[in-house]
């Protein structure tokens, strides 16, 4: 039994994946806006933070709170994401993809490291898109103030993902195993702000996807045995080599210098 931080564990497979740990014994902090649903899983082993991780004051508040009143955490899963289809920049002049996809994620990994270091085998796994070579971080404009697109967004985002693995196990110090891990088309995700049609062909797209159970199965596996290597990648069940080219570590050093820079 240990503690299980799950953020975006409101839905989709943070959801399943919350309920699944808990069901094994262990305690959970489901992280994510949404009170009613968020509130619907509490009791028992099942704890309810509300929080936006579009806002990095929000998010750091939270990490405070974490190590204050666990002090230990075994997993962290980073699960919370959103679409956002018209560029939008947060109260504290963050574009929100970025901010939310990314950034909350970046704080969580190393803010989280004191109370992840206590753990006897702790691990950290990023739910995201790693393996896709399409996209990329745009190192000049990552607040894409120029040519914005929901996919674009996305896409640099879940690179930022990749390199924060990358740069998590050159830089933190900390004994957490990063595993970064894409779990393929999945009957998940919230659609409501795409338009219509985009939705319509997303929900007969979603017929041939996989079911959240089996796409968050593998999750448990990193959980239940952690790896031995610092990082791991693994896409659709393909482990990926270290010298895949979106693991670059000279990027990762470069991101995780923005990232520091960004956050400051
Ligand atoms: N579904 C797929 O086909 C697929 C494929 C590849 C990769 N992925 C990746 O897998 C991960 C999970 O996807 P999913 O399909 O399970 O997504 P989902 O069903 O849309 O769930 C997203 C979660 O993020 C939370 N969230 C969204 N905005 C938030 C905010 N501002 N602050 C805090 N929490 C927020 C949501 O909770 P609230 O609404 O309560 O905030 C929800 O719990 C994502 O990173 C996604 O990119 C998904």
């Amino acid at each position: 039994m240990g503690v299980v931080v799950v953020s975006g564990g409101t839905n989709g497979m943070g959801r399943a994946f919350a309920l699944g740990r808990a069901e094994r014994g262990d305690r959970v902090l489901v992280l994510g806006r949404n009170r009613e649903r968020g509130e619907a899983m509490t009791g028992g082993p099942i704890a309810f933070r509300r929080v936006d991780l579009s806002s990095m004051a929000e998010t750091r508040q939270v990490i405070d709170e974490i190590i204050t009143g666990y002090g230990t955490v075994d997993a962290l899963a980073l699960f919370a994401n959103g679409l956002t289809p018209r560029r939008t920049v947060t109260a504290e002049g963050l574009e929100r993809t970025f901010a939310l996809y990314y950034l909350s994620r970046y704080l969580l990994s190393f803010g989280l490291r004191p109370a992840l270091d206590r753990a006897a085998a702790p691990v950290i796994v990023n739910i995201a898109g790693v393996g896709a070579r399409k996209g990329a971080v745009r190192w000049t404009d990552p607040q894409l103030t120029s040519g914005y697109s929901t996919v674009t967004a996305q896409l640099q985002a879940g690179r930022a993902n990749d390199l924060l693995g990358v740069g998590f196990a050159q830089r933190s110090g900390g004994r957490a195993r990063y595993v970064l891990y894409h779990p393929g088309f999945t009957r998940s995700g919230d659609r409501s702000p795409l338009p219509l049609p985009i939705r319509g062909l997303l929900a007969a797209a979603s017929l041939m996807a996989r079911p959240v159970a089996d796409a968050v199965a593998p999750i448990h596996r990193f959980l239940d045995a952690p790896p031995a290597a610092p990082l791991t990648a693994i896409d659709r069940g393909r482990e990926l080599p270290p010298d895949y080219p979106t693991l670059d570590p000279r990027n990762a050093e470069r991101l995780m210098d923005l990232t520091e820079k960004l956050l400051r």
